[in-house]
């Protein structure tokens, strides 16, 4: 008998991530140029399981919001559904909305609750991956990191302009969870002195390097990633201060600021790419996979394989080419 997906649910999960609502959109008008219908989940997992649900009939409910930051949908960190009693909560509501597959966008936190509810219940599952922190396996880019690496460096810039005026050094707090991608790749963007990440174990190096590289002008910037040193930034202005009173150090934390704003081009093309691709991925009746991007074409990689491979940051030569200490 042909098994032909009805009606699909969309949710977005875990940190929010300029360009989902690009990627919304875009699932909302591949289904319903394909005749599925579409349900809205509000609030991830957790409205997924209170039933916080609206049909989108037409392809302008989605209209308007390709520019915009943030998820029209709202997001959650859902605790009950880690339980198998809230993915039976959720299942159920998918059985009562007759929903028959679910788009999950988000990271990998969102993947394994996904992967889980997959095997329990046997739904069909396929994830878009939204985060800043571009940690999943499997795609170059995830959506909203660009977006965010555009936001740091623009903000670096700034602080150079008062950093350079004052003679200071500026130690600057990135986020990205347990990767660098975000910290590496604005610090080489910036010219910074120094990234400090967890995926390389050399804080006295860097910091050392960072001040040699600064011998020649009185100001200098590192970026240090939110948890590649207990303390984050605080703790490394500490340190420089402890071996080089005489320098002035300032710290910048820049938060939540990382998170928002209106994506950017390619995080709108990215997120309407592979929005369509996650459609096409179940009309072909792939099941438990994530969209991914490499090298400027769409794959199907498990979400078993997203979620627990390690992406490499890379270590390519021409970045030690740079004064960049890392
Ligand atoms: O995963 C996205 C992210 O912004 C991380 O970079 C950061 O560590 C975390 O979320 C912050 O989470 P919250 O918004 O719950 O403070």
């Amino acid at each position: 008998m042909e098994y032909k997906i009805k009606t699909i649910g969309v949710l977005t999960s875990g940190g929010d991530a300029p360009g989902m609502n690009a990627a919304i959109r875009a699932v909302t008008r591949a289904a319903l140029g394909n005749n599925i219908r579409v349900k809205a989940i509000y609030r991830g997992y957790n409205g997924l399981i209170n039933d916080e649900i609206k049909e989108f009939t037409d392809p302008q409910d989605v209209s308007g919001i390709i520019y915009r930051g943030g998820t029209i949908l709202y997001t959650a960190r859902s605790e009950e559904f880690r339980t198998p009693e809230g993915r039976k909560k959720a299942y159920e509501v998918l059985q009562k909305e007759e929903i028959d597959a679910l788009i999950v966008i988000g990271g990998d936190g969102s993947f394994t609750g996904a992967r889980a509810l997959a095997q329990e219940w046997n739904v069909p599952v396929i994830g878009i991956p939204a985060t800043i922190d571009n940690d999943l396996w499997g795609t170059d880019a995830t959506i909203g990191y660009d977006t965010a690496l555009n936001t740091i460096v623009e903000c670096v810039d700034k602080l150079r302009d008062t950093g350079m005026s004052h003679e200071r050094l500026f130690i600057v707090e990135v986020m990205g969870r347990d990767a660098g991608f975000l910290t590496l790749n604005a610090a080489i963007a910036a010219g910074a002195e120094a990234a400090i990440i967890p995926e390389r174990d050399a804080l006295g190096q860097e910091v050392e390097n960072a001040m040699n590289g600064r011998k020649h002008k009185s100001s200098g910037i590192i970026l240090v990633q939110e948890h590649a040193i207990e303390g984050g930034a605080q703790a490394v202005a500490d340190l420089i201060q402890k071996h080089h009173p005489e320098v002035s150090t300032r710290v910048t934390i820049l938060g939540h600021l990382q998170r928002g704003g209106s994506p950017t081009a390619y995080d709108r093309i990215i997120a309407s790419q592979m929005g369509c691709a996650a459609i096409q991925a179940l009309l072909e009746e792939q099941r438990s996979v994530m969209v991914g991007l490499v090298n400027g074409e769409i794959i199907y990689v498990p979400l078993s394989k997203a979620i627990k491979e390690k992406k490499d940051i890379s270590n390519a030569k021409w970045k030690d080419m740079l004064t960049l200490s890392v």
